[in-house]
């Protein structure tokens, strides 16, 4: 039995547990109250002559280390119950979107990734978890199960984790085990060859070609190192890039000896994005504000554009609940939103070059914009432009949604929080400051009332994002929370910091 509360993670892995599935597990164990591990050989996603009968098994080594970890539930599912039977066809299986399997894995091992699907989905079934932990060892394992997350509406957030490596470079992996030590030090030249690449593109190169070529150039000196491919894809469609405008994923299977060994590297042309998520009245607009002018980078205030919406509606005699005139209205708007803001006045904004700025904050604004913001199809179509915007990086953004919705691949996610006896107080400041005067008892039942509904609405609900970083501000002054997001910030930007 578990509290309404209480969130599961799960991490599935086929055992012959290391270092790797120890960060996800770790990972979770932080973001959830309950961790399961489970630990399944699936024969649904070997291929004929492929390893399942010798893959590794250590079924105590791996309870142990579970064990030690903190692992709550170890889930080992018993085969003849779980798996029945190692026939795809005697079954109803996941079918992978073909298009994800033209590249990198899908065409050499044919039926792997729907028996990864059909048996990751099982384990969702049998598991139930809030969050479910994958590698980015596994990227084109991690842009399917993603996919099918989202396209069969699982109610679990994927969270993906980086790539763990021996100190000479070699990506973990339970398939290590099957190396001597020459071939072990001939492994690592895999990962040596996509840093080749990965220095290229430091550099400013982002041409497929010339990036597939650096790589390529290190592994023809290893000619014990057999390359099965070594391509470049856009990583969650998995379809072929020709030049780089984002994101890259360049991936490397080979055959070192008999063992097969895939890894990776994601090259990404984008400043940091920071998304700042947490209740009304925790200071998220002041403080992105402070955060945005003090790093140099722009402040995208969501809020403004709702309301630049909001008023065209009115202007234009809209019925405010009318979806499709709204959504048509906001494609067809050009808002304008400047940037570079400053802490202490509100956001300039321009509708077809005429400025709005103090148009949009009227009280007649106010009252309608949360109807706007409810629409699905004008989130959507608003949420379309706000990654438009933020597609180059660069940003800070604040919101309900934004680490776990508008930018779930957020270089930086915070989470601001405070007492709702805190936001109370603050907010009878402000409302004093206006010659109003409400008692403060009042002001705290109203935003204990408004938390409720905004972590249980539909659309946009306030969710902290499992990779978030909670900052209490009820100690705080604005100033002080801005300071911490900024040194988290430059922590992230030196050039030591991981590349996911
Ligand atoms: P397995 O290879 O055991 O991996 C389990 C999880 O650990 C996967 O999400 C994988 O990406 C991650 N992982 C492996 N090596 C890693 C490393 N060096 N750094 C970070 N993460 C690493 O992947 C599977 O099992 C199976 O396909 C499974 C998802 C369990 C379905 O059967």
């Amino acid at each position: 039995s578990r509290s309404p509360q209480s969130s599961i993670g799960l991490v599935p892995t086929m055992g012959a547990l290391h270092a790797g599935h120890a960060s996800l597990i770790e990972r979770s164990l932080r973001d959830c109250d309950l961790t399961v591990a489970s630990i399944f050989v699936n024969p649904l996603q070997f291929g004929a002559g492929e390893d399942f009968e010798r893959y590794p098994e250590q079924l105590d080594r791996d309870r142990e280390l579970c064990q030690a970890l903190g692992v709550d539930v170890l889930f080992v599912p018993d085969p003849a119950t779980f798996q029945p039977s190692s026939d795809p066809t005697a079954q109803v299986a996941v079918v992978p979107p073909p298009g994800m399997l033209d590249h990198l894995c899908g065409p050499w091992r044919p039926g792997h990734f729907p028996g990864v699907l059909t048996v990751v989905l099982k384990l969702f079934q049998a598991v139930r978890p809030h969050r479910a932990y994958f590698g980015q060892k596994d990227a084109q394992q991690l842009a399917l199960i993603r996919r099918m997350v989202t396209d069969f509406h699982v109610p679990i957030d994927i969270v993906a984790c980086p790539i763990v490596r021996g100190s000479n470079g070699l990506a973990l992996s339970s398939r290590n085990q099957y190396l001597s030590e020459t071939e072990t030090e001939l492994a690592a030249h895999l990962f040596a060859g996509l840093q080749a690449a990965q220095s290229l593109f430091n550099c400013g190169e982002r041409h497929g070609e010339v990036l597939l070529h650096a790589a390529r150039s290190h592994y023809r000196q290893q000619p014990q190192l057999r390359v099965q491919y070594l391509e470049l894809v856009e990583p969650d469609t998995l379809r072929a890039l020709n030049t780089i405008e984002r994101r890259g994923l360049l991936a490397v299977a080979a055959f070192v000896g008999k063992t097969r060994l895939i890894d990776n590297v994601v090259l990404r042309d984008r400043r940091p994005i920071i998304a700042i998520d947490g209740p009304a009245g925790a200071g998220k607009s002041t403080v992105a504000r402070m955060v945005a002018a003090s790093l140099g980078l722009q402040y995208l205030d969501t809020g403004a554009l709702y309301r630049a919406l909001t008023w065209l509606a009115i202007q234009r005699n809209l019925p405010i609940d009318d979806e499709i005139q709204l959504v048509d209205l906001a494609a067809i708007a050009s808002i304008q939103l400047e940037t570079t803001v400053s802490p202490d006045r509100p956001t300039r904004v321009w509708i077809d070059d005429r400025e709005v700025t103090d148009d949009i904050r009227t009280q007649r604004v106010t009252q309608q914009v949360s109807a706007v913001s409810a629409l699905g199809g004008v989130r959507r179509e608003l949420l379309r432009q706000q990654r438009a915007i933020g597609r180059w990086g660069g940003v800070v953004m604040e919101g309900r949604d934004i680490g776990t919705h508008v930018f779930p691949d957020a270089e930086l996610k915070i989470f601001l929080t405070a007492s709702a006896q805190c936001r109370a107080e603050r907010r009878q400041l402000d409302l004093q400051a206006k010659g109003d005067t409400i008692a403060l008892d009042d002001l705290k039942a109203r935003i204990e009332e408004r938390d409720r509904l905004d972590s249980q609405r539909a659309i946009a609900p306030l969710r902290r994002a499992p990779d978030a970083i909670a900052i209490d501000t009820d100690d705080l002054a604005p100033a002080e929370v801005s300071a911490r997001i900024e040194t988290l910030y430059r922590r992230l930007t030196e050039p030591s910091s991981l590349d996911l």
